[in-house]
C-alpha cells in the first residue's frame, strides 16, 4: 500500500513538473495568413514548438499594426514567457516591446527586424542580402550581361519600404546589376529606379500588378523588356499577370524573379512564366527558433551564427541566419518535392 502510495505520488510530481514544463507559453506573431509563406511559418512552428512541449498562442494579424500589436500585448497578459514576432512594420511595436522587456519576456524579431528599440534580443531570418544576390546573378547569367551587347531593357520592383529585408533584398540584386545600368547595358525605360518609387508598400500582388500595367505603357511602342526584378513571389504574381494581360507570351515573356517557392509561382516557374524564385525551407528558420527559444527557457547559451549585421537603429541584434537556395525548372522537385515540403499534387498545373 505504501508502495503504491508513494507510487502514485512520484506520478502525481513527474506530472506536475510535466505540466508545469508545458505550461511554458510562446507567443508567436505573424504577419498575415493571406500569404502562403507566413501560413507555413506559423504552422511549422506552432507544430515544432508543441512537439518540443511547449503552449503556443500563434496570431495572425491580416497586415494590419494594430490588430498586431494588441495581438502581441494580449500575448503579454496571458503569460507567454517568450515571443516570437514577424512584424508587418519592423518599427511599430515600440510600446509593446517595452511591456515585454518590463515583463522579462525575451523577444527573437523572426524573418523581420525589429527596429528602433532596444527591446528585441534575436533576430532568425534567412541570409537577406544573399536572396538578392542570387536574383542578381541570376540575372547577370541568364541574359549574359558580361559578353552580350544590350542593352537590355529591365524595369524594378522592390518590396514593402517598412519592412527592412526589403533593402536588403534590393541591395544584394542592385549590387550585382547597377555596374551594368551605368555602364548603360541596362535600361530603365520608365526612369525609375530609386528604391522609394519602386517599392511596394505591403507587398501587395494587385498593388504590383497595378504598378506593372503603368510600367508597360512605356513599351507600347513595341520596345523589348528583357526583364523584371521582383524581390519576391507576392510581386512577382502581379507581375506576371500583368504581363499575361497585356497579350505577352511565351515567345516573348520578360525574365522575371522571385522569392519564397509559393505553390502560384512554383507552377509559374513551371509553366515558363517566372524564370526562377528563391527558397527559404521555413521549417529550418522554425526549428532554430525552436532551438534558440527552448535555450532561452532553460538559460543556455542561444545559438546564433551573426553577430556584425543586423543593427536595427539602436543596437546590433545577434542574429542566426538560414541559407537561402536558388530554385527553378530544373530542380525544384529535388528542392521542394523530393524534401517533403509540397506534394505533387499541389504543384500539378494543367
Ligand atoms: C520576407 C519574404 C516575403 C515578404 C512578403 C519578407 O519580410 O522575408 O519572404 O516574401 O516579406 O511577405
Amino acid at each position: 500500500m505504501k508502495k503504491i502510495l508513494s507510487l502514485l505520488l512520484v506520478t502525481v510530481l513527474l506530472l506536475g513538473t510535466a505540466s508545469a514544463f508545458a505550461a511554458q507559453k510562446v507567443g508567436v506573431a505573424m504577419p498575415t495568413n493571406s500569404l502562403q509563406r507566413w501560413n507555413q511559418d506559423g504552422a511549422n512552428m506552432k507544430a515544432q514548438l508543441e512537439a518540443a512541449g511547449y503552449e503556443v498562442d500563434l496570431q495572425y494579424a491580416n497586415n494590419e499594426v494594430a490588430t498586431q500589436v494588441s495581438q502581441v500585448e494580449n500575448m503579454i497578459l496571458n503569460g507567454a514567457e517568450v515571443l516570437v514576432l514577424a512584424s508587418i512594420d519592423g518599427s511599430s511595436l515600440g510600446t509593446v516591446l517595452q511591456l515585454a522587456k518590463d515583463n522579462d519576456i525575451k523577444v527573437i524579431a523572426y524573418d523581420r527586424m525589429l527596429t528602433d528599440t532596444e527591446n528585441v534580443d534575436y533576430y532568425a531570418t534567412f541570409d537577406n542580402y544573399k536572396v538578392g544576390t542570387i536574383q542578381g546573378k541570376f540575372l547577370e547569367e541568364k541574359l549574359d550581361l558580361m559578353n552580350a551587347e544590350g542593352p537590355f531593357n529591365f524595369e524594378l520592383f522592390a518590396g514593402s519600404p517598412d519592412d527592412s529585408n526589403a533593402r536588403y533584398f534590393h541591395g544584394g540584386a542592385w549590387d550585382i546589376l547597377k555596374p551594368y545600368y551605368e555602364a548603360g547595358k541596362i535600361v530603365v525605360k520608365s526612369g525609375q529606379t530609386d528604391f522609394e518609387t519602386i517599392a511596394i508598400l505591403g507587398w501587395g500582388t494587385d498593388d504590383a500588378q497595378a504598378r506593372m500595367d503603368n510600367l508597360l505603357t512605356n513599351y507600347v511602342d513595341g520596345t523589348e523588356l528583357h526583364a523584371v526584378l521582383s524581390p519576391n513571389d507576392s510581386l512577382a504574381l502581379g507581375i506576371t499577370n500583368s504581363l499575361q494581360a497585356a497579350g505577352y507570351t511565351l515567345d516573348n515573356f520578360p525574365v522575371v524573379t522571385g522569392q519564397d517557392c509559393d505553390v502560384t509561382n512554383t507552377k509559374n516557374i513551371i509553366l515558363g512564366y517566372q524564370a526562377m524564385s528563391v527558397f527559404k525551407d521555413t521549417r529550418d528558420l522554425a526549428a532554430q527558433v525552436v532551438l534558440m527559444v527552448d535555450a532561452i527557457l532553460k538559460g543556455e547559451e542561444v545559438p546564433v551564427n551573426d553577430t556584425e549585421t543586423y543593427f536595427n537603429g539602436v543596437k546590433i541584434i545577434p542574429s542566426y541566419l538560414c541559407d537561402p537556395v536558388f530554385a527553378d525548372k530544373d530542380n525544384y522537385r529535388e528542392l521542394l518535392i523530393d524534401s517533403g515540403y509540397y506534394t505533387e499534387e499541389q504543384l500539378k498545373v494543367d
